[in-house]
């Protein structure tokens, strides 16, 4: 086991033919021995890229890569002691389950009888000892991945990384094997980094999590602290879900005026300046009082089940949309917004203001 280490580490690309370059970084990052870190974020943020690094498919343009308190820049993949597991499994086709797990081992040249043992260990507590026999061709996708990572478990190495070893799974066996995941991370002990562009993934793994956006580390915490403690609109909107309701506004003697309503709060900006208002669909509730609201058109409801997402668009303002998510369906005109979850931000850069 060990704990990985970035710093200041870059990765650029000038695209053949493309103009402009694609910048990665710098990142500064530090995973700790046995932590089971997530890098969220959407689609082409950097996340793959980070994660090869570290392997070492990749080489940075500049800074450090540390694995324990070796630095390993210039070791080649094999030596780094890591092992990785991706989306599309990459199992060899034309081996059987056991002789795919025990690939690696045999390669190092490991004895049979040691060889036999961690592939039978690897074998019962992934589920898979029955299939052992089977070619990749014979299983399931989720029977694959498991595979996939079994084959990372039996090299043990000291860190594993996990390039959204789940996209591929239908959305019921994902739930199953998120939580498998979550169990196994704590019988091995060893430190995990893990991509996803899933929020939840992300959230209901991690130890810590690190949100990406153009190549840059957003926010590093826990995904409480990333969820409650937002430090911009950007990961204030890609965490949590139905993601936050961002309302355009002015600051007045009165309060927040948004498009022609007045939403009676403090601001933490001067009077005459533009603000946004950030609340989650969670945090509102729909009620006859006034006391700090606006009032809505609701154009569709949506039921979840236990809740009901209802989409609205302030009064005089359709542009503005408002989600609501809510329990009970005592509907009725104002939303009520309770006053200490409300998160303002700087319209032009997006940062958090309070
Ligand atoms: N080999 C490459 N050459 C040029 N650009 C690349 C290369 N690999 C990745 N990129 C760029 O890096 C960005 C981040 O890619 P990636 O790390 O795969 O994102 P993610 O995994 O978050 O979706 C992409 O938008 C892509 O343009
Ligand atoms: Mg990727």
């Amino acid at each position: 086991m060990a704990a990985v280490k970035l710093r200041g580490v870059t990765k650029r690309w000038q695209s053949p033919g493309q103009p402009g370059a694609y910048q990665l970084g710098a990142i500064d990052l530090e995973i700790g021995d046995g932590e089971l870190c997530t890098l969220v974020g959407p689609s082409g943020c950097g996340k793959s890229t980070i994660l090869r690094l570290i392997a070492g498919l990749e080489t940075p343009t500049s800074g450090e890569i540390y694995i324990g308190e070796k630095k390993v820049n210039d070791l080649p993949p094999r030596d780094r002691d890591v092992a990785m597991v991706f989306q599309n499994y990459a199992l060899y086709p034309h081996m059987t389950v056991a002789e795919n797990l025990s690939f690696s081992l045999r390669l190092r040249g490991l004895d049979k009888g040691t060889i036999r043992e961690r592939v039978q260990a690897v074998a019962k507590s992934l589920g898979l000892e029955s299939l052992l026999q089977r070619k990749p061709s014979q299983l399931s996708g989720g029977q694959q991945q498991r595979v996939a990572l079994g084959r990372a478990i039996v090299r043990q190495p000291q860190v594993f990384l996990l390039d959204e070893p789940l996209s591929n799974l239908d959305a019921q066996l994902r739930d199953n094997t998120r939580a498998e995941l979550k169990l196994l991370h704590r019988q091995l002990q060893t430190t995990m980094v893990y991509v996803t562009h899933d929020q939840v993934e992300a959230m209901t793994l991690a130890d810590r999590m690190v949100v990406l956006y153009q190549g840059q580390i957003q926010q590093v915490g826990t995904p409480q602290t990333i969820y409650q403690q937002p430090a911009n609109r950007m990961v204030a909107t890609f965490i949590g879900n139905p993601p936050m309701n961002i309302l355009p506004g002015v600051v007045t003697p009165e309060g927040i005026k948004i498009g022609e309503q007045i939403l009676a709060t403090a601001a933490p900006v001067p009077i005459g300046q533009p603000i946004e208002v950030g609340i989650r669909p969670q945090d509102l509730r729909f009620s006859p009082e006034t006391k700090l609201g606006l009032t809505v058109d609701i154009k569709l409801t949506e039921l979840l089940g236990a809740e009901i997402l209802v989409h609205a668009a302030l009064r005089g303002c359709p542009q503005t949309e408002i989600v609501v998510k809510v329990a009970d369906p005592g509907l009725g005109e104002k939303v009520y917004f309770s006053s200490d979850r409300l998160y303002f931000f700087a319209p032009a850069t997006g940062e958090r203001l309070g």
